[in-house]
């Protein structure tokens, strides 16, 4: 029978890409197949974002679409996975009476079922959060590659007010350090460059033996040819400790990934941040002398509730101090459920508009003098193949997440890490051009400390 074939497209964090990975492991074993033709496809799946109304809207949208396609095809099964599954339940199915399945982000083990349950006439309903689900032995599909992220955490517990992850991802959870190890391991030996670890707040990582900084430690030591980035941190959890390992391990990368969401104290404790601004500074210069060359990115939210023009200059206050070689900027977006949904949304929608492209030109202006001083300078990079724009051109990433355009040489290949010297710079993006092969895409450093 031939109504095996998945498609799902992710919306959303690196969380949603992570288990979207899950999802196909989870039905590979099943007997599925994946495809990433919709027209071929017998299960179509939507993974889903919540976190502004925006990113919804955008998934309604794409609904809309589908409906069209169903139409055509009765048999196809249409289910939505994710945040949107567990934010919004059964009215997805009485709404758009075109949604089949509706599984949250806890249930991906009981899809297959669900599934038949959809086959069998009925519709596909698991929307239950769990205390314990990690996935922690599920082998995640993923095609061969350089970059892979890997979830060492679920959910979260810190409950911002204007945040609607802890309801859609249900308590914080870590998984093993032994089974994140021995997904590491795999990645090394298939040919993977680059692992991203990932946790709504990698920082308050425990499982039950280990906290973040081992994790990292114990990750790094895997193959020293492996970058290991992380993200999200949250700066009330960061530690001394962290900071230290980050310094020690030159293959746990220089870039932190910090959001501070307001300069305003005002603001971070009606947000329940639970950092003030000076604490949050006294750390981002900490960590500026224990890793020399750090640098940072962070999350910024314009427009939430009672914040005043001087609160928001602040936040640009706050930008001009720290330095930040990138942002996301959002305008804030009352969440239905959350604690500051009960503010009065009180920032006229020009206001924020208006801060929000403040503070978006400034970040600009910011990330533009930062790579302008990385000119002249040699930057290691991994090559991640021909640019988007050329294939006379190759692009990759440095240490610190930028990324540099180069020209293609016959000696260049993706997975290779190079010197470039950095000749050029936008806000964006930096230019430049090969020097010397560090690592050919086969060879490993040997496993020093
Ligand atoms: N756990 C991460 C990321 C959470 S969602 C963290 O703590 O940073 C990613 C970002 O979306 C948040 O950092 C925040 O800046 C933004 N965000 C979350 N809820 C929002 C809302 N209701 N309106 C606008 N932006 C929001
Ligand atoms: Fe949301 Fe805050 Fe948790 Fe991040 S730390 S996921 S912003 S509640
Ligand atoms: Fe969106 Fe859920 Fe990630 S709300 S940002 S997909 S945790």
């Amino acid at each position: 029978m031939s109504n095996n074939n998945v498609y799902i497209e992710t919306y959303g964090c690196q969380m949603n890409l992570a288990d979207t990975e899950v999802v196909l492991g989870i039905l590979k074993s099943n007997g599925y197949s994946v495809t990433d033709d919709i027209r071929n496809a017998d299960v179509v799946l939507l993974n889903t974002c919540s976190v502004r109304d925006n990113a919804e809207q955008r998934i309604y949208g794409r609904l809309g679409n589908l409906k069209r396609l169903k139409e055509n095809n009765p048999g196809m099964v249409l289910g939505i996975l994710g945040c949107m599954a567990e934010r919004l339940r059964t009215d997805l199915i009485e709404e758009k009476k075109i949604v089949d399945l509706v599984v949250g982000p806890d249930e991906y083990r009981r899809l297959p079922e669900f599934i038949d349950t959809v086959y069998s006439g009925e519709k596909g309903i698991g929307v239950k959060l769990s205390k314990t689900e990690t996935y922690d032995d599920i082998v995640p599909f993923r095609e061969d590659g350089l970059t892979a992220w890997i979830s060492v955490m679920r959910g979260c517990d810190k409950f911002c007010t204007f945040c609607v992850v802890p309801f859609t991802r249900g308590r914080e959870r870590s998984r093993s350090t032994d089974s994140i190890i021995d997904e590491i391991q795999v990645l090394s030996q298939r040919g993977f460059r680059e692992i991203t670890l990932l946790g709504q707040n990698v920082n308050s990582y425990n499982d039950g033996i280990n906290d973040f900084a081992d994790l990292l430690a114990a990750s790094a030591k895997v193959d020293r040819s492996l970058r290991i980035r992380f993200t999200t941190s949250h700066p009330q959890d960061l530690s001394d400790k962290l900071l230290y390992t980050i310094a020690e391990n030159p293959n746990l990368c220089n870039y932190i990934h910090l959001p501070v969401q307001s300069g305003s104290n005002k603001i971070l404790e009606s947000m329940n941040r639970t950092y003030t601004i000076e604490h949050y500074l006294n750390l981002i210069e900490k960590a500026r002398k224990i890793i020399p060359g750090v640098s940072f990115s962070t999350d910024i939210i314009a427009g939430f509730p009672t914040e005043t023009f001087e609160d928001h200059l602040a936040t640009i206050d706050v930008m001009q101090k720290v330095k930040y070689d990138g942002a996301y900027m959002f305008k804030y977006s009352p969440r239905e459920g959350t604690k500051a949904f009960k503010m009065k949304d009180d920032v006229s929608e020009e206001d924020k508009s208006k801060r929000l492209s403040e503070i978006i030109d400034l970040q600009r202006i910011i990330s533009y003098e930062l790579n302008q001083k990385l000119i002249g300078t040699e930057e290691i990079v991994l090559v991640e193949g021909p640019s988007k724009k050329s294939d006379k051109f190759f692009a990759g990433r440095t240490d610190s997440n930028k990324i540099v355009i180069f020209p293609a040489e016959e000696i260049i290949a993706s997975g290779d890490y190079i010197k470039v010297l950095l000749n050029k710079a936008t806000s964006a993006t930096l230019f430049g051009d090969y020097q010397s092969t560090v690592m050919k895409r086969n060879e490993k450093l040997p496993l020093t400390a």
